[in-house]
């Protein structure tokens, strides 16, 4: 199901905005103009991953709570304490909006046990 997120402009360049769609939270990633959308909630525990550091360079979001690096485009972690993946959307720009494609299963894991490696 495609969703409607925001307009294009409203992303800034090497930006991370948080979005809260029905029960999805996601972060909307723009690095120039490649735009990425990853679950904005860390798999090691509740914090906004959009309220971390980019690094353009490397397409990478640190974490700003313990300093996990997640890989924007694949969701893997690269580097502890998370060792779990964040959810990847694909995202699509028609006409200068933002959607992303999410199943009926893209609800944030709420309820799922956060890794207690730390
Ligand atoms: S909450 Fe993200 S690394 Fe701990």
């Amino acid at each position: 199901m495609r969703v409607r997120i925001c307009e294009r402009s409203d992303i800034g360049p090497d930006t991370a905005t948080r979005f809260d769609v029905d029960d999805l939270r996601v972060a909307i990633i723009r690095l120039g103009d490649d735009f990425y959308a990853i679950g904005d909630e860390c798999s090691h525990a509740d914090f906004s991953l959009s309220d971390g550091e980019l690094e353009p360079d490397d397409c990478t979001i640190e974490c700003p709570k313990h300093g996990a690096v997640f890989d924007v485009v694949t969701g893997e972690p690269e580097t502890l304490p998370a060792v779990r993946p964040v959810p990847v959307y694909t995202v699509i720009i028609e006409d200068d909006v933002v959607y992303i494609e999410r199943s009926d299963d893209d609800a944030s894991p709420e309820s799922e046990s956060k890794d207690t490696t730390s």
